[in-house]
């Protein structure tokens, strides 16, 4: 039994790869790095490695993390700039006993002793989008935080170890030095290969008030199903946030059991994962908005996975003059 999940449409062809090596018997380690490389390096995902949004001075800073379920290992990095893939650096960083998280200038550093490659992240279609929300922002008043699409994949091998792995740009015109949950183990991913893995995506600074990817993993260790775990992870943070703070930002959240039984949770519409295990080929699935404590899955249709990708990679235009709000 093996088994691979992940956030979002673009874990699609991470996973398909990964999962291809792992059912050859690759382990879950190997299988993580090469899913969430591969949504680092393609352009047109705006919130992951290269073509990410930038912060708020248009400086691409990045966040990953990694956790190996069979011994605890970690690595993270937060807030590094212009390295290609930030995960393989976070995975690196695990096989040391301390220093295990490494952020800004002090996580440069490291990657460049350590020979990882350099790039510059910004691109030109970065550049627009960082353009067109200052543009818009100049009209309409709106709010810079939107978009936090952070890549997080589960990964369990044929010798039953689960490792969990994380990787984003972070919020659109985020302050620099913010960080999310996405580096932080516990609330960004978890993995106990005694139990199950989890992952998250949303607003950082929500999903970190209920540490949910190792609440998902205590509920799972307590007799739930990852798909239980995570509807009760997710209602649970809303219960508990909505009365104190009226408004909750976006909780998504996968897991995986050490069985390879899997689940995902949102109080948002269409939270598209992907899943791929010994009994099923890469698939993406639309998870709907919690409602009455449980989500609906469904596979996504033909239509929802075209236009996916045409919206993603459709041309860019740059909206009017700056200038003239000056
Ligand atoms: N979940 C990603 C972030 O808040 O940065």
């Amino acid at each position: 039994m093996w088994g691979m999940i992940g956030t979002w449409r673009m874990s699609l062809e991470g996973i398909t790869k990964a999962s291809l090596q792992l059912n050859q018997g690759i382990s879950s380690a190997d299988a993580v790095e090469i899913a969430i490389k591969k949504v680092e390096d393609f352009p047109f995902f705006k919130s992951v490695g290269y073509g990410g949004l930038p912060n708020e001075l248009m400086e691409v800073e990045l966040d990953a993390a990694f956790m190996d379920g069979d011994n605890f290992d970690i690595g993270a990095v937060g807030g590094i700039t212009d390295f290609a893939n930030p995960i393989a650096i976070a995975r690196s960083l695990s096989q040391y006993p301390v220093n295990n998280f490494l952020t800004g200038v002090g996580a440069e550093r490291y990657a460049s002793q350590m020979g990882f490659e350099r790039k510059t992240m910004l691109t030109e279609r970065a550049k627009i989008h960082y353009h067109n929300r200052l543009f818009d922002d100049k009209q309409q008043e709106l709010k810079p935080y939107i978009g936090h699409d952070t890549v997080g994949v589960v990964g369990l091998d044929q010798a039953g170890k689960l490792v969990a792995g994380t990787s984003s740009s972070g919020l659109f015109m985020k302050k620099k030095g913010r960080l999310g949950d996405s580096p932080i183990i516990g609330s960004g991913l978890y993995a106990d290969s005694e139990i199950g893995a989890a992952t998250a995506t949303g607003l950082g600074e929500d999903l970190m008030k209920g540490v949910i990817s190792y609440e998902i993993v205590r509920l799972m260790e307590s007799g739930l199903s990852p798909q239980a775990a995570c509807e009760t992870a997710v209602n649970k943070t809303m219960q508990k946030l909505t009365p104190k703070r009226q408004k909750v930002g976006d909780l998504s959240v996968v897991a995986m059991d050490k069985s390879g039984n899997w689940g995902a949770a949102t109080n948002i519409d269409n939270f598209s994962i992907v899943v791929a295990t010994s009994n099923l080929s890469p698939t993406v699935f639309l998870v709907n908005k919690i409602n009455g404590g449980h989500c609906q899955i469904e596979p996504a249709s033909a239509e929802w996975l075209d236009e996916y990708m045409k919206s993603r990679t459709a041309p860019l235009e740059r909206k009017g003059n700056l200038n003239e709000f000056n």
